[in-house]
C-alpha cells in the first residue's frame, strides 16, 4: 500500500477506482497501456488502485524511433553538432564570435544596458503594440536609421525576426522574391514562409536576377541578398542589384548584418559605401549581435516601410519586444563606433593578417574562410586549435555546399599582435597536418 502523498507525486499516474477493492481492473489496464506498477489505496475513504506507468525509451516509441537513425547518419557524414561549455573568462583567443569590434564587454556597453535595465526592468513584457514601445527603443530605431542614412528604423528581437518580418511582410501570394543562393538561412527561411513565388538566382549573378524578374508574372517583386555574405565574407553586386530592381519596379532588400561595423565610412555599411543609403526602394535589415555586441534586429527603410511592418510584419506584431538591456548596450555599442570610426578599418585590417596567415585569399570582410573540404577534416582541425589556444568556427553542410567544410575565422578589431602572432604558428602547425591529411 502506498501513501496518498507518495502516490501522488508520482508521474503519469491513472487512478481507477475499484468496485470490488481488488487491483484486477488496474492491471487489465495496465497490461493494455504496456505498464507495470499497480497499486491499491484508500483515497477519501474509496478503494482505488493507481496504475504508474514508466516511461517509454525514444527507441520503443515508433514515434521517435526515426531520431537515432538520423542521429546515426549524421555522426558517419562527421555532421554532429555539440554544445560545449563556455567560460567566462576563457583564454581561449576568440577568433569565433560576430564581436567585430570587441565591444561585448566594453564598459560604455556594460553600463548602457545597465542604465536600461534599471530603468526600464529584465523584459519588454510583450509586444511593443500591446504594452507601449519604450523611448529606449525610439531611441535606438532613430540612431540606427541616422547612422545609415536610412528615413526610420524599426527595432525586431532578434535579425532572424527582422528578416522574417520584413520579407514576408513586403511579399506574399502574388509577388516573386529572387533571393540570392548564398542568402542567410533566416532569409531562406522568410521566403518558404512568405508563400511568394521564390526563385534562388545563383550566387551574385545580376543577370539571372534580371532575367527573374523581367519574365515574371507577378505584378510586385522583391530581391533578397546578404550585403557581405555569411560563410565566405563575400560582397554582393549592390549597384547593379539597385539597377536591376529598379528597372524592373522591384523592391532591394538588402541584410547588413556582418556588414554594418565594418563596411563603409566609420562602419555604416556597404549599402552606404556603394551610395546608396536613403534609396527609397531600398531596405536595410541588421543585427544587433555582431558589431553591435548586443541582441537584437532592426529594418532601416522609408517611413511607409516602417509603418507597413508596425501593420503586417508577424515577427513585430506577435513577439515580445527587444529587452530593454539589450537596446541599452547596442545604443552604448553605436555610440562608441560613432566616436572611434577607426574600429572598422582595424577589423579589415586584422582579417587580412589572419587570411595572410591561413593562405586564404584577401577578404573583403571580416571573415574569414579556409576550406578543408572534408566535414570531419575541418572539425578536427577546429578541435585542434582549441586545443592550442585559438577558438575558431568550424562549418560543414547544411551550413555550407558539400564538399566546402572549412573553419571560418572572424576578425576582431580589439586582437592584440601578441594574439595575432600566436594565431599565425597555431595555424601553421594545424593546417599543415590538415593539409598532409588531405593530401594522403
Ligand atoms: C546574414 C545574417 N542575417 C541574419 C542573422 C540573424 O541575426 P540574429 O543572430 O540577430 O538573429 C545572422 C546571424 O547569424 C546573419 O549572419
Amino acid at each position: 500500500m502506498l501513501g496518498v502523498d507518495g502516490f501522488a507525486i508520482k508521474l503519469r499516474t491513472i487512478i481507477c477506482r475499484c468496485g470490488d477493492g481488488s487491483s484486477k481492473h488496474a492491471l487489465t489496464l495496465a497490461i493494455r497501456l504496456n505498464t507495470v506498477q499497480v497499486w491499491l489505496m484508500r483515497l477519501n475513504g474509496v478503494q482505488a488502485c493507481g496504475v504508474i506507468s514508466t516511461p517509454m525509451t525514444t527507441t520503443q516509441l515508433a514515434s521517435l524511433a526515426w531520431l537515432a537513425t538520423v542521429e546515426n547518419a549524421r555522426r558517419q557524414a562527421g555532421l554532429r553538432r555539440e554544445l560545449r561549455p563556455r567560460e567566462a573568462d576563457s583564454a581561449l583567443i576568440d577568433l569565433a564570435s560576430n564581436d567585430y569590434l570587441g565591444l561585448v564587454r566594453h564598459p560604455d556597453v556594460i553600463a548602457g544596458a545597465q542604465r536600461a535595465l534599471e530603468r526600464w526592468g529584465a523584459g519588454a513584457t510583450g509586444s511593443r503594440l500591446v504594452t507601449g514601445t519604450t523611448t529606449e527603443h525610439e531611441l535606438l530605431e532613430d540612431e540606427l536609421a541616422e547612422f545609415v542614412g536610412a528615413q526610420s528604423g524599426l527595432v525586431f528581437s532578434s535579425g532572424y525576426t527582422a528578416n522574417l518580418g520584413a520579407i514576408t511582410a513586403l511579399s506574399g501570394p502574388g509577388t516573386l522574391i529572387v533571393s540570392d543562393a548564398g542568402s542567410h538561412a533566416s532569409i531562406v527561411d522568410a521566403c518558404r514562409l512568405s508563400r511568394a513565388r521564390v526563385v534562388v538566382a545563383p550566387h551574385a549573378d545580376v543577370t539571372a536576377v534580371d532575367e527573374a524578374l523581367a519574365t515574371r508574372t507577378e505584378e510586385r517583386a522583391l530581391v533578397v541578398t546578404d550585403s557581405v555574405f555569411s560563410a565566405d565574407g563575400d560582397l554582393a553586386p549592390l549597384h547593379d542589384l539597385h539597377r536591376v530592381c529598379r528597372d524592373r519596379g522591384a523592391l532591394l532588400l538588402v541584410d547588413e548584418a556582418h556588414g554594418i561595423g565594418v563596411r563603409g565610412e566609420g562602419g555604416r555599411g556597404l549599402v552606404h559605401e556603394y551610395g546608396l543609403a536613403g534609396e527609397p526602394d531600398l531596405i536595410v535589415t541588421a543585427t544587433l549581435s555582431k558589431s553591435l555586441a548586443s541582441q537584437g534586429g532592426a529594418v532601416l527603410a522609408a517611413e511607409e516601410v516602417r509603418a507597413h511592418l508596425i501593420d503586417a510584419a508577424r515577427t513585430f506584431i506577435f513577439d515580445t519586444g527587444l529587452a530593454p538591456a539589450a537596446v541599452g548596450a547596442a545604443r552604448a555599442a553605436l555610440a562608441v563606433l560613432r566616436r572611434e570610426p577607426q574600429r572598422a578599418g582595424d577589423v579589415l585590417d586584422r582579417a587580412r593578417e589572419l587570411a595572410r596567415y591561413g593562405g586564404a585569399s584577401v577578404p573583403e570582410s571580416a571573415v574569414v574562410s579556409i576550406i578543408l573540404g572534408d566535414p570531419q577534416r575541418a572539425y578536427d582541425a577546429s578541435v585542434r586549435c582549441r586545443e592550442l589556444g585559438v577558438h575558431v568556427g568550424c562549418f560543414r553542410p547544411p551550413s555550407v555546399p558539400e564538399g566546402t567544410s572549412r573553419l571560418r575565422l572572424t576578425a576582431r578589431a580589439s586582437l592584440t599582435d601578441s594574439e595575432l602572432v600566436r594565431i599565425a604558428a597555431v595555424l601553421a602547425e594545424v593546417l599543415t597536418d590538415a593539409r598532409d591529411e588531405a593530401g594522403r
